[in-house]
């Protein structure tokens, strides 16, 4: 399927890791559309990166910021595109303007950078998200648009 989510590029900085991180992927819901997917993959890895860096905090805050930013319209777009009905829709996006007004909050009480207990927050609240939100949607577009989704990778 043609994407034509042009102006955002996906780091897949997880590829090529060690063995050790699939246990942190394992923890994340799958889809079964395989951009969305890789783009939850590179977000827990955001998180990993900010809880073992000591240097370029802000830097790194402010990538996973705009990252999860494009994320949120990226899904969204697919939402539009696969007609997902508006009920649901709307549901869901509130829920990430809901899910960026709380990190937004934590980053700023820290000037700038996630502290270890609000990257754990941050952490639950993304797999609760695509553990309710993202699932659900997933499920209509199976039963309802399943060009969407690539059952094999
Ligand atoms: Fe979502």
């Amino acid at each position: 399927m043609a994407d034509n989510f042009t102006h955002f590029k996906p780091v897949r900085i997880w590829q090529g890791l060690p063995i050790k991180y699939m246990t942190t992927f394992s923890n994340i819901p799958r889809l079964g559309i395989k951009a969305i997917d890789d783009e939850h993959k590179d977000i827990m890895l955001f998180l990993i990166q900010l809880k073992k860096t000591d240097t370029d905090k802000q830097k790194i805050t402010q990538a996973f910021l705009d990252y999860s930013a494009n994320h949120y319209e990226h899904e969204e777009l697919y939402m539009a595109r696969q007609n997902y009905p508006m009920d649901e829709s709307h549901v869901h996006i509130m829920e990430h303007r809901r899910l960026a007004s709380v990190i937004k909050k934590l980053v700023e009480k820290d000037g700038g950078i996630l502290v270890q207990e609000s990257i754990q927050k941050i952490k639950v609240e993304f797999l609760t998200h695509i553990a309710i939100y993202d699932k659900m949607w997933a499920e209509w577009v199976e039963m309802n648009q399943p060009g969407f989704r690539n059952p094999h990778y």
